[in-house]
C-alpha cells in the first residue's frame, strides 16, 4: 500500500445479481439489530423463518457489509470445523460498515486487538496453547473447592439481603467475575473497574452499559470507535502493570503465563499479551453471568422445571447447566470468511464472502432438539452449539460449566422458595448478551 492510500475493508458490497430471498429480506435487518436481541421472541421468529425457508441466506442488512446467515446446527458445525477454509482473521464479528472503515483507516487492518478469536493458525494455535492447560478439565478440577467457596459466599450474600434482590445485577453478574479474576490474579478491589470495562466492550450497543451514553441512538462511527479505544487504553494501562509485576514476581495464575509467554522462543508482543488478558477477562465473565441468570429465569418461568431442580439440585445440576447455556446462548454469533468457493446446502459461497454463525438459531434447530422452545432442566442429550466448534471452540467451557454447577447446587439446595418479583429485562447487544435484570423474591 502506498503512504497516501487509506486501507479499506474488503469489498463485499451489496450484490444486485444475488437477490435476497423473501425470508432474508424479511429478517436480515432483524438478526443484526441489537434491540431485537433484547426480545428473544422476535429473534426466535426471525430464525425460525430462515431455518424453514432459507437456511443459508444471503443477507444485505442496512449499514452492514453483506454475509451468509448460517442458521442450521449441522451447517454451523460444518463451517466451524474447517478452520483453514473458513477463517476468523478478516471479520470475526458483526460491526457497522462505517466502524469497519474507521478501524481500517486507523490500523491498516480489520482489528484494534489481536485476540484468539481474531487470529488464525499457526499463530492462533500457538497462542491458545500457552494457556490451554489452565482451562482443561484436570486443571479446572483443582480449582473446584475455591469455586465452590465463592459460590457459597454469593448465596450467603443473597440470604443476607433478606428475601428480595435483583438476581442478575447482584449475584449472577459478580460471581463469574470473582472466579475469572481469581484465575487471572486480579485483586478483589479492582473487580468493579474490570466489570465496567468488560461490559463496555461487550455491551457496547446497550445504552445502559456503553461508555458514551450519547451513542445510544447509534450511527456515529468515529465516536463509537474512540469510546472503545478509551476502554482499551484503560485495560492496557492496568495489564501493563500486571505484566511487569508477574515478570518480577511469578505467581500461580494465568497472568503469569501470559506475562512470561513465548512463541517460537520469542516473548509474545505487547499487543498479543494485552489482547490475551482482555479476551480472558471479558470472555470469561459476561458469557457465564448471562447464562447463570438466563437459566434461573428459565426455571422461574417454568415452575415444574424449578421444582425438579429444587427436588434434586446435585442430580440435576449438570443437565440444567447445559440447558441454561442452550436457552440463553450468551454468544450470539461469530463470523468466518471463506478462503475458497464452497457449496453449502446448495448455495454457492464465493471466496472472500463472510458467514454469520447464528448460534441462537442452531440451539433451537428442530432437527436436533426435541421441543426446542421448551426449557427442560433434564434435557439429555443436549447438543448445544453455544460454545462453538472446531479449533476456536470455547477455551473456558469446562470452567463455565463447573462454575454454574457450583452456584446452582448451592442455591437450589438452600433456597426454600423463589419467584419473580417484577419484569426481567435483557441486554441490547447482537454479540454477547442475556438478562440485564431479574427481580426475585425468595425464602431461605
Ligand atoms: C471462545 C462461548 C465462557 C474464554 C468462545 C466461542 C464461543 C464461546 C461461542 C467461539 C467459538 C468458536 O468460534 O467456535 C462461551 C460461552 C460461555 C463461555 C457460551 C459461558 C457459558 C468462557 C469462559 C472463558 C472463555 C469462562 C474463560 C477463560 C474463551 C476464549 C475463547 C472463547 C479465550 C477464544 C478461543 C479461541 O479462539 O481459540 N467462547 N464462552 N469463555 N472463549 Fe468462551
Amino acid at each position: 500500500m502506498s503512504d497516501t492510500a487509506v486501507a479499506q475493508p474488503p469489498k463485499t458490497k451489496k450484490d444486485p445479481s444475488r437477490r435476497m430471498s423473501d425470508a432474508a429480506r424479511a429478517t436480515s435487518d432483524l438478526i443484526v439489530s441489537p434491540d431485537v436481541y433484547a426480545h428473544m421472541d422476535q429473534l426466535d421468529a426471525a430464525f425460525l423463518k430462515l431455518r424453514a425457508e432459507d437456511p443459508v441466506a444471503w443477507c444485505e442488512p442496512e449499514a452492514f457489509r453483506p454475509f451468509w446467515a448460517v442458521t442450521k446446527h449441522a451447517d454451523i458445525m460444518e463451517i466451524s470445523r474447517q478452520n483453514k477454509l473458513f477463517t476468523n482473521g478478516e471479520r470475526e464479528m458483526l460491526s457497522y460498515e462505517s466502524a469497519e472503515e474507521r478501524v481500517y483507516a486507523q490500523t491498516g487492518g480489520p482489528h484494534l486487538l489481536k485476540t484468539l478469536v481474531q487470529l488464525d493458525d499457526p499463530m492462533h494455535y500457538k497462542l491458545r496453547h500457552l494457556t490451554q492447560d489452565w482451562f482443561m478439565p484436570h486443571k479446572v478440577k483443582t480449582r473446584e473447592e475455591a469455586i465452590r467457596t465463592i459460590a457459597k459466599e454469593f448465596v450467603d450474600r443473597m440470604e443476607d439481603m433478606g428475601g428480595e434482590c435483583d438476581f442478575q445485577q447482584e449475584i449472577a453478574l459478580h460471581y463469574p467475575l470473582r472466579v475469572i479474576m481469581q484465575i487471572l490474579g486480579v485483586p478483589v478491589e479492582d473487580e468493579p473497574m474490570m466489570l465496567k470495562l468488560t461490559q463496555e466492550i461487550f455491551g457496547a450497543q446497550d445504552p445502559d452499559l456503553m461508555r458514551d451514553k450519547s451513542l445510544s441512538e447509534g450511527g456515529d462511527a468515529d465516536k463509537g470507535l474512540s469510546s472503545i479505544q478509551e476502554t482499551l487504553a484503560q485495560f492496557f494501562m492496568y495489564f501493563t502493570n500486571i505484566t511487569q509485576d508477574r515478570r518480577a514476581n511469578p505467581k500461580d495464575d494465568v497472568s503469569t503465563v501470559i506475562a512470561n509467554g513465548a512463541v517460537d522462543g520469542e516473548p509474545i508482543g505487547q499487543l498479543e499479551a494485552m489482547s490475551y488478558y482482555i479476551i480472558v477477562a471479558a470472555a470469561g465473565h459476561d458469557t457465564t453471568s448471562a447464562s447463570t441468570g438466563g437459566g434461573v429465569l428459565g426455571m422461574l418461568n417454568n415452575p415444574a422445571q424449578l421444582k425438579k431442580m429444587m427436588d434434586d439440585p446435585k442430580g440435576m445440576s449438570r443437565t440444567a447447566v447445559d440447558e441454561a447455556i442452550r436457552w440463553t446462548t450468551p454468544v450470539k454469533h461469530f463470523m468466518r470468511t471463506a478462503q475458497d468457493d464452497y457449496e453449502l446446502r446448495g448455495r454457492n459461497i464465493l471466496k472472500g464472502e463472510s458467514l454469520l454463525l447464528c448460534y441462537p438459531s442452531g440451539n433451537r434447530d428442530e432437527e436436533v432438539f426435541d421441543d426446542p422452545f421448551e426449557f427442560r432442566v433434564d434435557r439429555s442429550p443436549n447438543k448445544i452449539i453455544s460454545f462453538g466448534h472446531g479449533g476456536h471452540m470455547c477455551l473456558g467451557m469446562h470452567l463455565a460449566r463447573l462454575e454454574m454447577q457450583a452456584i446452582y447446587e448451592e442455591l437450589f439446595s438452600r433456597v426454600k422458595s423463589i419467584e419473580l418479583a417484577g419484569e426481567p429485562s435483557f441486554i441490547r447487544a447482537n454479540f454477547v448478551g442475556g438478562p440485564k435484570s431479574i427481580p426475585v423474591r425468595y425464602k431461605f
